[in-house]
C-alpha cells in the first residue's frame, strides 16, 4: 500500500511484532514477502527486513530484491536482515564465534547515526544470532558494537541505510522502540489510526465475506467479542448471528456480563447455549493438555454445528455461510500458524477441524493480525465499554486449561547423577518437586515439565533470591520449567496425590478461587498493572481429595513474553488466606516463572 512502511518477513515471527510496534510509532506498517519484487515496492514509505533463524548464505534462506537499494527509499534490517544488507551490497558475513543469545550491551559509536538519535552510548538490547557481519559494504561506518559482536550496527546514511544485529522490537532492548522511532521519523508514512485501520479492515471484511453470512463463535472474551461487534457493525446484523457456548468452564457471572454489554450496545443476535454437559461428559478421564484442548475446540464446533441447525441456519459447512472466530495474531503463533513456529499449545479455534475450514476459505478472522493492545484499541472506537475491553486475557477453553488433570501422580526423575548434584548445589532453600507437569517454553520450542516449589519462614514474601532461583533454575536444571513459593506453609508438607478429571466440582472450585483473586486484585488496585491473573487448580493436598491452588500473576504487553508480577506481600497475604478458608483447598502458591521458560497458562 501506498506510503506504508513494509516489513520484508524473513522468516521466525519477528515481522509481525516489527508491524505493531510502527503502528505504536503511529506509521502504517505492512507486512509482505521477504522475495517481493522491487517494483512492487515502489510506493513503500520504507522497508525493514525482519530478523529469522537462516544464515544468509544457507540454501532456501529468504533473498529480497535487491532492487530495493535503487529505490531511494528508507531501508533498516534487523538481525538476519542486517545480514542480509552487508551480504547484498558486497560485504562479508562469517559464523559467529559465539552463539549470542539473550540480553546484551552494545556501545554506540556514533552518536549522530539518525538511528541513534537519543539513545545513551551505551544501552542493552536483545541479541539472537549465530552468523555475524564481519566486512561492511562500502559506504558504511561502522556505528555499534557489543562485546563478543564487533559489527553490531552500520549504517550508509547518505543512502538511508541502515543495519541492526539486535532486535529493537522487543521490550528486552530499552531504547528498540526510540531506535525504530528515529528510523519511521525518516520515512513520511501514512499515519496509522485506529479510525483508519477499522475502515481497512472493514473494506477487508466486506470483500472476503462477499454475499456470505457469519455464524460468529463468541468465547466471552475480549477479542471475540470486539471481532463480533465489528463484523455486525460492517455486515449488519442481518448477516451476522453470534453464538455464546457456556461450556461449564467460563468465569464467575461471566455470561450474563457479556449479555449486557452486547444489550447495551443493540446488538441481539447472540443466541447463548449451555452445552456445560456435553463438555464435561467430552473431557471424562482426559488429562493431557494437548487432548483437552483439542476436545474442547471440537466440542464446540460439534454445539455450533449443531445450533446452526437448531436456529434453522445452513450449517457453515455450506457455501452461505462463513465461520467468524476472534483469533488475534498471538494465537496464530503459538499454535505453529508461522513457518518456522513450534506447536507450543493447540488453541481451541486452531484444531484441526479448524484448519481445514480455513484452507477452504470458510473461516473469518477479522483481528489475525492485530496484537491485544490494538484489538482493545479497537473495541473502544467500536463503542464497547472500557471495563469489557480491558478485562484480563481469558483462554478460549477457560478455565479448562488451568484445571490439572492426572490419573496418577507424575514423580520428578532427575536423568543423572550430576543434574542430581548440581541441583543439590544450586536450590539451597526448602523446596519439593511437584507430582505435577506443566507447559512452557525454551527457545523456539514446547516443554512439558515439573514445578519445583520452594518454601520459606515468611512465606508471602518473594526475597530477590526466590528470584533468582526462579530464573536460574529452569535453565540449569531442565527437569524443571517452573518454580513456584508456597505462601501458605513454611516447612515442607506431606502433600497426598488425588486422581483429577474435569468435572463440574472442579469447575466449581476453580471458578469460586478465580473469583476471589479477582476481587483482591480490583480491591488492591492492581487490575490495570497486572496483564492476566490465571489462578490453577493442582490435583493434591493434604488429605486424600484436597486441591491446591496456584496464583499467576504477570506482566506483559502481548503475551508473547511475560515476567511474574511482583505481588504486594500484603495482597498475597490476604488472597492465601481466603482461598485457604474454600472448602477444598489445602495449599496455595505462587508462580515466580517468567515466559520463557514457563507459558502464561499451565496448560
Ligand atoms: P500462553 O499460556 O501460551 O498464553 O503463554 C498466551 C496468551 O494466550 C492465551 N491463551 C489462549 N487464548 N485460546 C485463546 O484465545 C486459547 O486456546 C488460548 N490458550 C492460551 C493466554 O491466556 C495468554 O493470554
Amino acid at each position: 500500500m501506498k506510503g506504508s512502511i513494509v516489513i520484508l518477513d524473513c522468516g521466525g515471527q519477528y515481522a509481525h511484532l516489527i508491524g505493531n510496534r510502527v503502528r505504536r510509532l503511529g506509521a502504517y506498517s505492512e507486512i509482505m514477502v521477504a522475495e517481493t519484487p522491487a517494483e512492487q515496492l515502489k510506493e513503500a514509505a520504507g522497508i525493514i527486513l525482519s530478523g529469522g533463524p537462516q544464515s544468509v548464505y544457507e540454501k532456501g534462506s529468504p533473498q529480497a530484491d535487491p532492487g530495493i537499494f535503487k529505490l531511494n527509499i528508507p531501508i533498516l534490517g534487523l538481525c538476519y536482515g542486517h545480514q542480509w544488507i552487508a551480504h547484498a551490497l558486497g560485504g562479508r558475513v562469517t559464523p559467529g564465534n559465539v552463539k549470542e543469545y539473550g540480553r546484551t550491551e552494545i556501545e554506540i559509536l556514533d552518536q549522530q547515526s539518525t538511528i541513534f538519535r537519543d539513545v545513551p552510548m551505551l544501552t542493552t538490547v536483545w541479541m539472537s544470532h549465530g552468523d555475524e557481519v564481519t566486512t561492511m559494504p562500502a559506504g558504511f561506518t561502522h556505528t555499534a558494537r557489543s562485546v563478543s559482536c564487533e559489527l553490531a550496527a552500520m549504517a550508509d546514511e547518505t543512502r538511508r541505510i541502515f543495519g541492526l544485529q539486535f532486535h529493537v522490537e522487543v521490550t528486552h532492548s530499552e531504547h528498540g522502540m526510540q531506535m525504530l522511532k528515529n528510523f519511521v521519523a525518516l520515512c513520511a508514512a501514512a499515519p496509522w489510526s485506529v479510525e483508519s485501520y477499522a475502515d481497512r479492515i472493514g473494506a477487508q471484511i466486506k470483500r472476503e465475506a462477499g454475499d456470505r453470512r457469519v455464524f460468529m463463535l463468541v468465547s466471552g472474551g475480549v477479542d471475540s467479542t470486539v471481532a463480533f461487534t465489528l463484523l455486525n457493525k460492517v455486515l449488519g446484523p442481518g448477516r451476522v448471528q453470534g453464538l455464546l457456548v457456556d461450556t461449564g468452564l467460563m468465569r464467575k457471572e461471566e455470561v450474563p456480563l457479556i449479555r449486557q454489554a452486547f444489550q447495551k450496545l443493540g446488538i441481539r443476535n447472540l443466541h447463548v447455549e449451555d452445552a456445560s454437559d456435553e463438555f464435561f461428559s467430552a473431557l471424562d478421564g482426559v488429562f493431557d493438555p494437548e487432548e483437552k484442548r483439542r476436545k474442547i475446540g471440537d466440542t464446540f464446533l460439534k454445539v455450533q454445528q449443531r445450533v446452526s441447525q437448531e436456529l434453522a441456519l445452513e450449517g457453515p459447512a455450506s457455501d452461505a455461510w462463513l465461520l467468524g472466530q476472534g483469533t488475534i495474531y498471538p494465537d496464530t503463533i503459538e499454535t505453529g500458524g508461522t513457518k518456522h513456529a513450534d506447536q507450543i499449545k493447540t488453541h481451541h479455534n486452531r484444531v484441526p477441524a479448524i484448519q481445514r475450514m480455513i484452507e477452504e476459505g470458510k473461516v473469518i478472522e477479522p483481528l489475525k493480525e492485530l496484537y491485544k493492545d490494538e484489538v482493545r484499541r479497537l473495541g473502544e472506537e467500536l463503542g464497547l465499554p472500557p471495563e469489557l475491553v480491558r478485562r484480563h486475557p481469558f483462554p478460549g477453553p477457560g478455565l479448562g486449561v488451568r484445571i490439572l488433570c492426572a490419573a496418577s501422580p507424575s514423580p520428578m526423575q532427575f536423568p543423572d547423577k550430576q543434574m542430581e548434584e548440581r541441583a543439590r548445589s544450586l536450590i539451597t532453600v526448602p523446596h519439593v518437586a511437584l507430582p505435577v507437569r506443566s507447559v512452557g517454553v525454551q527457545g523456539d520450542g514446547r516443554t512439558y515439565r515439573h514445578a519445583l516449589a520452594l518454601f520459606s519462614h515468611h512465606p508471602c514474601e518473594v526475597t530477590p533470591e526466590h528470584r533468582a532461583l526462579a530464573t536460574m533454575i529452569p535453565n540449569a536444571i531442565p527437569v524443571f520449567n517452573r518454580v513456584l513459593l508456597c505462601t501458605s506453609y513454611t516447612d515442607v508438607p506431606a502433600f497426598v496425590f488425588s486422581p483429577g478429571f474435569l468435572t463440574s466440582d472442579r469447575a466449581d472450585l476453580a471458578r469460586a478461587a478465580d473469583a476471589i483473586v479477582d476481587e483482591e486484585m480490583r480491591q488492591a488496585e492492581l487490575y490495570e498493572e497486572i496483564w492476566q491473573f490465571p489462578v490453577v487448580l493442582l490435583p493434591f493436598g493434604l488429605m486424600p481429595g484436597g486441591q491446591s491452588v496456584v496464583l499467576r500473576p504477570i506482566r506483559s504487553t502481548d503475551a508473547m513474553t511475560a515476567d511474574a508480577y511482583p505481588l504486594p506481600p500484603i495482597v498475597l497475604e490476604r488472597m492465601t488466606d481466603r482461598l485457604m478458608r474454600l472448602p477444598g483447598v489445602e495449599a496455595v502458591f505462587l508462580d515466580l516463572t517468567n515466559k520463557p521458560p514457563g507459558t502464561i497458562e499451565w496448560e
